[in-house]
């Protein structure tokens, strides 16, 4: 009979010395895990995105076009229509928010997920905006209200978009960031 595992086998807070036969190439090759501060400005900066909306960027992973942030809608408005390329996943953390083209209106520690060949129009009607954390890929192409490409945001434009704003500001860039 298989052993069921009803919960995990701790008892005390210890570290357990868990045995990789490849551990030293993890440690030379691993960008490794770790920690970074999204309630503080320490770890990054709010940067504009917008008069109404900021970006808090979290990481650039440039191998595979991922990126991380916190979306900050300050008030009522709306985030034009986007295109995409990749996967999103977003879960709401303050506020809501909901898209034109869906009959859904995403509300805290709700899960967003959008898929390559979408395209919406981000709305938020609350008083307070919405703050979005999101796991991404790119890119995502941002268009006009006559369907005109306008401009295509992808781990580049982001990392830009985090390093002018730091080198505007005098504030030391985060490696912490950079997968
Ligand atoms: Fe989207």
């Amino acid at each position: 009979m298989a052993t069921q595992m009803k919960a995990p086998p701790s008892t005390k807070k210890e570290i357990v010395d868990v045995p990789f036969a490849y551990r030293d190439l993890v440690s030379k090759y691993s960008p490794g895990g770790r920690y970074i501060d999204a309630q503080s400005d320490d770890d990054s900066p709010w940067v504009p995105f917008g008069p109404t909306a900021a970006i808090k960027h979290l990481s650039f992973d440039v191998r595979r076009n991922l990126f991380s942030n916190i979306l900050w809608v300050k008030g009522p408005g709306t985030i034009g229509t986007h295109f995409h390329r990749g996967t999103i996943t977003m879960v709401v953390l303050e506020g809501s928010v909901r898209y034109l083209e869906y009959d859904w209106v995403a509300t805290p520690g709700g899960l967003i997920l959008e898929v390559p060949g979408e395209s919406h129009t981000l709305v938020t009607e609350h008083p307070d905006g919405v703050k979005l954390f999101g796991w991404m890929e790119g890119p995502i192409e941002f268009y006009d209200e006559n369907a005109v490409l306008v401009e295509t945001a992808d781990v580049w434009w982001m990392m830009n978009h985090y390093e002018e704003h730091c080198r505007e500001h005098g504030i030391a860039i985060n490696p912490k960031l950079y997968l």
